[in-house]
């Protein structure tokens, strides 16, 4: 694996992997590897000849109060883990190689970026769709793979690619996975690490709630019910904050309010000071 943290350097290496007509796959992240963004990385070696990997802690996506510093950075170890990949390109810049003197740019996907996320963290989609444009000119990937586990932010790229004649052409390009789970159910994310004992067994309240909102919207009960109920129980379990318990479609992010046969239900809740975010499908309505 070759590691490369300035764009010159960049450049050659990728003209040399691209050598006899090969593919690459590009898999973003902010490092603090686990087992979801592996499972990133070991699909993508299912699309493309080699598999490059950026990890860069984007300062422009996160809020004034948000985790920025506390962000956990681990190179070496994140390093190691994807040399055991067979990963081709470890792309690693610093924020100054990203954000030169001056830098005055930024893209705004409107419609898909509201709401949700977009609306508890204002900035953040911006933040997140101008790094993935930069690194998509940067390292010229065939394909990228982003986790369903953040939806919207695969909603926003896979709009924003296709508005700005990103990668190549054609819907398949922005390849989704489905999130990784730990063993009770709570999606791996690198913000878990935060969570004391206590509030790890309380975090699991998450997906166990959406898996009990979508067991009553299917028995037919109102959407504003199955919300209320949803996040008392969450309250309940341990959870400080509820920023959003919402019913949208999968592919606008539009709200909706009962199943249209598209519909996912979305969460973003804290424990203390940890914001944990998850989505499911909620299939199929059963009208009895
Ligand atoms: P990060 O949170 O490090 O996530 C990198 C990628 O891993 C994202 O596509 C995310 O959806 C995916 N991922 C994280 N946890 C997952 C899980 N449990 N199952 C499946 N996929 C998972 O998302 C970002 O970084 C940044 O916003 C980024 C896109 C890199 C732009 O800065």
């Amino acid at each position: 694996m070759q590691t490369v943290s300035q764009l010159d350097m960049l450049r050659n290496t990728v003209s040399a992997l691209r050598a006899g007509e090969k593919t690459l796959a590009l898999v973003p992240t902010m490092g603090a590897l686990h087992e979801g963004h592996l499972t990133l990385v070991r699909e993508a070696k299912n699309h493309a000849d080699h598999v490059a990997v950026s990890i860069f802690v984007n300062p422009t996506q996160f809020g004034p109060n948000e985790d920025l510093d506390a962000y956990p950075r681990q190179l070496a170890e994140d390093s190691a883990m994807l040399e055991a990949e067979s990963v081709a390109l470890l792309w690693a810049p610093t924020v100054s190689e990203m954000y030169p003197d001056g830098y005055a740019s930024s893209i705004s996907v409107a419609g898909v970026s509201e709401g949700l996320c977009g609306a508890a963290r204002p900035g953040h989609f911006d933040g997140v769709a101008t790094v993935v444009c930069k690194l998509f000119n940067q390292v010229r990937p065939d394909v990228a793979l982003f986790g369903e586990k953040d939806w919207q932010q695969l909603a926003v790229i896979r709009r924003m690619a296709r508005d700005l004649d990103l990668i190549a052409p054609g819907a398949d390009a922005i390849i989704g996975v489905p999130t990784v789970r730990e063993a009770d159910g709570l999606a791996m994310s690198s913000r878990n690490r935060y969570l004391s004992p206590e509030q790890r067994q309380q975090a699991a309240a998450l997906p166990a709630t959406i898996e009990m909102a979508i067991a009553m919207l299917r028995d037919g009960h109102e959407w504003g019910h199955v919300q209320a109920v949803a996040e008392d129980e969450l309250l309940m379990g341990g959870f400080t904050q509820i920023d959003y318990f919402e019913l949208r479609d999968a592919d606008s992010i539009a709200t909706l309010d009962a199943d249209n046969g598209n519909a996912r239900i979305f969460v973003a809740a804290r424990i203390g000071g940890t914001r944990l975010i998850d989505n499911r499908a909620v299939g199929p309505t059963y009208v009895t």
